[in-house]
């Protein structure tokens, strides 16, 4: 990953904070993005002098293209795209929003497509990669989450078609798919909740960020250059 350019959104906490320390212990510089600077500053300050922080919210119409601008002019380069930013949704079809189902649209699926849209250019000069974050909910069927899973699933596909189309120019595109991993996102969530993903694990445990970081720096390594188009699970076995 020597001078690579990698850019993570939603790197100031959780598994995209992992991701882009995975990617700087590789010798990588990464720029993080996300909406609280002061998550982004704090991660800034523990990953070091590899990385950087841009603050946006890859939701809005305009941003993504903006963000990968950005990266480029001030890095000159961009070599590995991580679409990790994303929001959570649960609870029952019949009590989610209109405005709920739009947000997680365009955090979860809207953005990642905008954001690869922009970052193909570049991704073509460097013979770079996409690795989108999915999760086992894509695939795995669970009342209660339809939305999320959803657009997970979109991404899912999306993932294989961006492979398709831009592998005859040298882009790879993979996703990893995590279990029940501990974040900021899952942190607060009902404890027989978390325990039925426990159980769903052979190992009986869930997983933790950097178990999902390390697949991910895989997929964009060299020692990957004949995977793309697939998505990989990193969820301790749950949902197989
Ligand atoms: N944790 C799990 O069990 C699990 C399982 C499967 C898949 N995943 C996926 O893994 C990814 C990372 O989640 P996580 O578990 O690490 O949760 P997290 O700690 O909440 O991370 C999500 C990150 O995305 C950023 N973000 C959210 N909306 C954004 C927006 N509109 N624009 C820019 N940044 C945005 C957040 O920062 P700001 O709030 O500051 O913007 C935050 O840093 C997500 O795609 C999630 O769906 C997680």
């Amino acid at each position: 990953m020597q001078d690579k350019v990698v850019l993570v959104t939603g790197g100031g906490t959780g598994i995209g904070m992992a991701i882009a320390q995975r990617f700087i212990d590789l010798g990588a510089f990464v720029v993080i993005t996300g909406r609280r600077e002061s998550k982004l500053s704090v991660a800034t300050d523990r990953l070091g002098r590899k990385s950087s922080y841009i603050v946006g919210d890859v939701s809005e119409a305009g941003v993504p293209k903006w963000l990968i601008q950005e990266v480029v002019e001030k890095q000159g380069r961009l070599d590995v795209l991580v679409n990790n930013a994303g929001i959570g949704s649960g609870g029952a079809l019949i009590d989610v929003t209109d405005s709920e189902i739009e947000s997680v649209f365009k955090t979860n699926l809207f953005a990642p497509l905008a954001l690869a849209r922009e970052a193909l250019p570049e991704l073509i000069k460097t013979k770079g990669s996409i690795i989108n974050i999915s999760s086992t909910l894509s695939k795995g069927v669970m009342p209660g989450i339809s939305v999320y899973s959803a657009f997970k699933a979109g991404l899912d596909h999306a993932t294989k078609l961006i492979a398709a189309e831009y592998g005859p120019q040298g882009v790879r595109a993979n996703a990893v798919a995590p279990g029940f991993t501990a974040t900021e996102m899952t942190k607060d969530m009902d404890p027989g909740f978390v325990k039925t993903w426990e159980d769903l694990s052979p190992f009986g445990r869930i997983g933790q960020p950097e178990e999902v970081a390390s697949v991910v720096t895989f997929l964009a390594s060299e020692d990957a250059r004949w995977v793309t188009g697939q998505i990989i699970q990193a969820g301790g076995g749950v949902m197989m």
